[in-house]
């Protein structure tokens, strides 16, 4: 029988689950898939999550009652984790609601009539239409002046997060294939529009950010290339979704947030940002990766064969992918290889990754990923197929496992 494409088991299953839809990452996994896996861990154990995302682990590890740490280095999905990982009072949402949010919306009337700042967005004319960006820049004032930057996780921050997910809504952003695309063309709302819509997805919002949380889940700013444990923890259960090795960058999905919320400035800092990330090849990461060199030791011997086999097909951009999957690979296992500091003995692993292919040629990441366990000296390594992607007959998810 063919393998199902379970598309419960992908971020789609995750946008009417409250917190879970507050703002659309193509690159989520499925709540339901963590669910499953945080089940099977025994209680009082500590969750790690050390590609957090949009945090999916940290909010279902705390509303199924477990205590779990996350790591990421990109500073606006540390932000917004830590936000969806924060119960607010009624005394607080009433506050916001009687007090902020009139203001807010009162102001971004008078404030379209003047000039306000946008971002240094490429191409912003391709995302909003001329008569609709001094509506959103307006209310973005409005919301500046009233909330202040977004920071930390006070309830004010959850206007930003409607804000947020307004600029996606309103924009010709399409999400029908892996990766954020265009529409055909942009759509022209009128001021009263933007304010219905800013007030409907705030609701919406503030609604399941009252939502009891038994558990608690914090985000951390750290490079998982070298873990680092956080609070003196050691962690027992590693529940997470890494980067694949398919080019996907989320710097260039989470862009029009990143440079709305003022957590990205300007193109250089969008690479040198990228250049951190495990495959990230945006912008002047792109540069970077020609010229690097691994250094990495103990690398499975079957990375070199896919490596040269990727350099030798012929395309122009053979020896830059070639390069890439090298690097992906070897910041993995330095990953793992620094993970075993900070987990308690008899922790179990598990990790959703997908395969993928560079000119018909098939990277097994969880082939690639066992390897590195196992010459890491990890046990019980094995991997089972969660579910096959619809993209190419070859591509699969799979939850790669292991114990420390
Ligand atoms: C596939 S996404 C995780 C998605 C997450 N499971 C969710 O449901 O939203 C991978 C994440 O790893 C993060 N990441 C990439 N390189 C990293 C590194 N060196 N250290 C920590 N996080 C990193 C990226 O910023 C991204 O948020």
């Amino acid at each position: 029988m063919p393998t199902p494409t379970r598309s419960d088991y992908t971020f789609k299953y995750n946008s009417k689950l409250g917190r879970h839809g507050w703002l659309r990452l193509t690159p989520a996994y499925s709540v339901k898939l963590v669910e499953e896996l945080v089940s099977e861990t025994a209680r009082g154990s500590k969750i790690l999550d050390p590609f957090s995302g949009t945090a999916t682990t940290g909010v279902v590890a705390a509303e199924l009652g477990f205590d779990a740490h996350l790591f990421d280095i990109n500073p606006f999905l540390i932000w917004l984790g830590n936000l969806k990982c924060t119960v607010y009072t009624a005394a607080q949402i009433h506050e916001l609601q009687q007090r902020v949010v009139p203001r807010v919306l009162e102001d971004y009337k008078q404030l379209v009539l003047e000039k306000n700042w946008q971002p240094d967005i490429f191409n912003i004319e391709r995302w909003w239409c001329g008569h609709t960006l001094p509506l959103i820049s307006a209310l973005h004032a409005a919301i500046l002046l009233h909330c202040g930057k977004p920071d930390g996780t006070g309830p004010e921050n959850l206007l930003w997060v409607a804000f947020s997910r307004l600029i996606i809504e309103t924009s010709s952003a399409a999400f029908n294939h892996v990766s954020m695309s265009f529409k055909g063309g942009v759509t022209r709302y009128e001021i009263s529009q933007i304010e219905s819509i800013f007030s409907a997805i705030l609701d919406n919002v503030i609604v399941s950010a009252q939502a009891e949380l038994v558990g608690s889940s914090k985000i951390f700013l750290c490079d998982s290339r070298n873990p680092v444990s956080q609070e003196d923890s050691l962690y027992d259960h590693v529940v997470t979704s890494p980067p694949y090795p398919n080019r996907m960058t989320y710097i260039r999905e989470l862009r029009p947030y990143m440079y709305w919320t003022g957590f990205l400035e300007d193109a250089k800092e969008a690479g040198d940002l990228d250049w951190t990330a495990i495959g990230g090849t945006w912008g002047s990461a792109t540069s970077k990766l020609k010229t690097w060199k691994n250094e990495v030791a103990g690398l499975p011997g079957q990375l070199t064969e896919i490596v040269s086999r990727i350099a030798a097909s012929g395309d122009k951009n053979s020896d830059l992918m070639a390069q890439y999957v090298f690097k992906y690979f070897a910041d993995m296992h330095l990953h793992f290889s620094g993970l075993k500091n900070i987990l308690r003995s008899g922790a179990k692993l598990d990790y959703i990754v997908g395969n993928s292919s560079f000119y018909g040629n098939l990277v097994e990441a969880e082939m690639l990923m066992e390897k590195s366990l196992i010459s890491l000296g990890f046990t019980d390594v094995g991997s089972r197929v969660v579910r096959k992607r619809n993209s190419n007959k070859n591509l699969y998810e799979y939850c790669v496992s292991a114990r420390c």
